[in-house]
């Protein structure tokens, strides 16, 4: 098709934008054929640097790139825009407490979710990275009543990614020869990473790792605050990392996941495997043609139980704290 694709990425001058603009533009997202429109969002005084961002936009020339627009108010900026990418959030500053955070992005994300409900096109698909991602979902999706619910997600790919490679190294295996795994709940320390329905070249996961230390002690701890590891090493928050998982996520729902495989993705629950109706939690799922369906029928062992209890525990405190806060619309 000639009509460009209109994809909006707030928080376009951040450390994830920097990564993720570029691989946009060169067709990572929507393949090399379709041409794509940026839309950025930022706050007004991150402007001048996304200007030098447009800049090198430029200087890639790159074929798919049809245009760019850059301003600092969410009703223009998403403007029929047929893919968002919530990425700018409020990060946690010293002496922050929880509540201050959630009501920090819950200003921004009823702003964005309203402006997404008013202007957006009618195919819009909405993937929110910006942590607390799953609540700052939920509280966009309930700002945005026009919008049908399953059309926001929360990023939990790059956990998926994370779980993979260990369990690639774990068990000398490509990731290429690895299926089914599973993150479970919130993008956080709590999340579950789940290998007892995964598949390492065909085979049960947890059965070929037969080691029930390494599953508790090592794998699901590491995945867990991988993301602590990476500010200790690097000093900064993973960024091109989040940013690639940010494009998995958004290409596999829409041009569809892999026969025989399936996705983590943080959708709406509809009360599957008794995560409580409505919150945004992470979910096996296959995707088609921008559609996904929770995998139905998997088998739920009680160590699992209990980890993903705990982690929709903790996505359900999040939602009681929002509400209280009035930010659910
Ligand atoms: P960053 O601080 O480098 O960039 C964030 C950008 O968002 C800044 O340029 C800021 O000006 C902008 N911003 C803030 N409020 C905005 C608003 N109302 N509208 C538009 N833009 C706004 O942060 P970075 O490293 O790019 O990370 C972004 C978010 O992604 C953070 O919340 C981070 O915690 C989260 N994250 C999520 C991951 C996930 O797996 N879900 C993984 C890694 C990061």
């Amino acid at each position: 098709s000639t009509t460009p694709v209109k994809v909006a990425v707030t928080g376009a001058a951040g450390q994830i934008g920097y990564s993720l603009l570029f691989r946009i533009a060169s067709g990572a997202l929507l393949g090399p054929d379709t041409p794509v429109e940026l839309r950025l969002l930022e706050i007004t005084p991150a402007l001048k640097a996304l200007e030098g961002v447009v800049m090198e936009l430029d200087d890639c020339a790159f074929p798919t790139l049809a245009k760019v627009e850059i301003g600092d108010d969410p009703n223009v900026i998403f403007d029929g825009a047929n893919v968002a990418l919530l990425i700018g959030a409020r990060p946690r500053t010293k002496g922050m407490e929880r509540g201050d955070l959630l009501e920090a992005n819950g200003a921004i994300f009823t702003v964005q979710g309203k402006a997404l409900n008013d202007h957006a096109a009618d195919d819009i698909r909405i993937t929110v990275t910006g942590n607390p991602a799953n609540t700052n979902a939920l509280i966009a999706k309930s700002n945005a009543p026009d919008i049908p619910a399953e059309r926001f997600s929360a990023l939990t790919r790059l956990d998926h990614n994370r779980a993979l490679a260990q369990l690639a190294k774990k068990t000398g295996t490509p990731v290429t020869e690895l299926r089914k795994l599973t993150i479970w709940g919130n993008h956080s320390a709590t999340q579950y990473p789940d290998i007892f329905h995964a598949e390492v070249a065909g085979k049960n996961a947890a059965e070929v790792v037969n080691d029930q230390n390494w599953l508790e002690s090592d794998f699901i701890p590491t995945v867990q605050k991988r993301g602590a590891a990476i500010i200790e090493a690097r000093g900064a928050s993973s960024a091109a990392s989040a940013a690639a998982a940010t494009i998995d996520h958004t290409r596999d729902w829409l041009r569809g996941s892999a026969d025989g495989d399936w996705l983590s993705m943080a959708v709406v629950s509809d009360g599957s495997y008794d995560v409580p109706e409505g919150l945004i939690s992470s979910f096996p799922v296959t995707t088609k043609d921008g559609n996904w369906e929770i995998v139905q029928g998997l088998e739920i062992n009680e160590f699992s139980r209990a980890r993903i209890d705990a982690s929709t525990t903790e996505l359900g405190e999040e939602r009681d704290a929002v509400t209280a806060l009035n930010l659910l619309g």
